[in-house]
């Protein structure tokens, strides 16, 4: 694989440049930085799967400037589909709708059905007007690894591997895109993300939500852990983080002999005084939590400790999409 010298840099039409030449770079979006591509360039798009790692069963998110390019690449879009698009697009929704033709079977998987997005981080937006083709991007990280929120984060793991790092400052939203399509004459949700259920449900009433393993049938529960940092994380299920067996052991907070640090939602105080902790939000706020989630469990992963005791939010927002993270991040027991 070629070894690049990775540059970050604002300039947009650099970006333009290496996209039309068929190269893979990293792209901010208002959720996570993508992986991007041009997505009806089937030798690019190997290379994202490639670079990242990904087997080739997981499918990739294209994306659009918006409704109208959109109609390019899907066969169809029921009407509570587009309702959704006319609402929350650019933003962070990404819609399953049957595919066109002219749409790579490489980029979907093989499966009928093509992820479309329309962005709306402003970088993102005029980076998508000026090309004249979609991008397919996952999120811009090692498979199975945290999602980067930053044009750092993005280096330090794909430092060599791509030319280019388009930066757009820190992700606004923090999570993935919700992923909803239309089966059964019913709106499914596939994953929780970005934008709220409540949001979702606000338009176009209850929704079914069913969270897959895999989102692809023909690989079932292939993709165990997700979303996932190097040192073990347990939910404060494991050890209740109000129990009585902390230590403190040479400054340092420890379980069983085992030095933690702490993912909490607001800054809890009764926590023993050496704990290593670090809060999604001062005040609270989901959505701040969701900003700064991937980030903190990044340097949790640095952190001089041997795991990670993550504490739940409540199960509304954001709060869910989180919580579905750090589910899938968690050591299966
Ligand atoms: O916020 C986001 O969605 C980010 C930014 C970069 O847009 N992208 C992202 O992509 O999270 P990725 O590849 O990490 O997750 C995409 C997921 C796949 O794992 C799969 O579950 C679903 O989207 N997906 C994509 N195409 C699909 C398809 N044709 N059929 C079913 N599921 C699909
Ligand atoms: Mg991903």
């Amino acid at each position: 694989m070629t070894n690049f010298q990775t540059s970050i840099n604002t300039d947009i039409s650099q970006a333009v440049e290496w996209l039309q030449s068929g190269e893979c770079i990293a792209i901010p979006t208002e959720t996570v930085y993508g992986l991007a591509a041009n997505a009806l360039n089937p030798a690019a798009v190997v290379r994202i799967f490639e670079i990242k790692n990904r087997p080739a069963f997981d499918p990739l998110i294209v994306h659009v400037s918006g409704l109208e390019q959109a109609q390019r690449y899907a066969a169809d879009f029921s009407p509570p589909l587009q309702m959704l698009a006319e609402k929350y697009w650019p933003g962070p929704l990404t819609i399953l709708v049957p595919k066109r033709e002219v749409v790579p079977e490489l980029v979907t998987s093989g499966l009928p059905r093509v992820a479309l997005r329309a962005p709306a981080h402003p970088v993102a937006q005029c980076l998508l007007q000026e090309l004249h083709f979609p991008l397919a991007a996952p999120s811009a990280n090692p498979f199975g690894y945290i999602s980067p929120t930053s044009a750092q984060h993005v280096f330090d793991q794909l430092q060599g591997k791509i030319p280019y790092i388009l930066d757009g400052g820190p992700c606004q939203v923090g999570v993935e895109s919700t992923i909803v399509g239309f089966e059964n004459e019913q709106v499914v949700v596939y994953r929780l993300g970005g934008l709220a259920l409540e949001a979702i449900e606000q338009i176009v009433g209850p929704v079914r939500v069913e969270l897959n393993q895999s989102s692809n049938p023909a690989a079932p529960g292939m993709l165990k852990s997700h979303y996932a940092p190097k040192k073990p994380l347990f939910g404060s299920g494991r050890w209740r983080l109000d129990g009585g067996q902390w230590m403190v052991d040479n400054g340092q907070l420890t379980v069983d002999g085992r030095r933690i640090g702490v993912l909490t939602f607001k800054p809890r105080t009764d926590l023993p005084e050496h704990a290593l902790q670090i809060s999604l939000s001062e005040s609270g706020d989901l959505a701040e939590a969701a900003q700064n989630l991937f980030a903190a469990l990044r340097t949790l992963d640095q952190a001089d400790i041997d795991l990670i005791l993550a504490e739940s939010l409540p199960e509304k927002g954001l709060g869910r999409a989180i919580n579905d993270r750090l589910r899938r991040a968690a050591v299966r027991e």
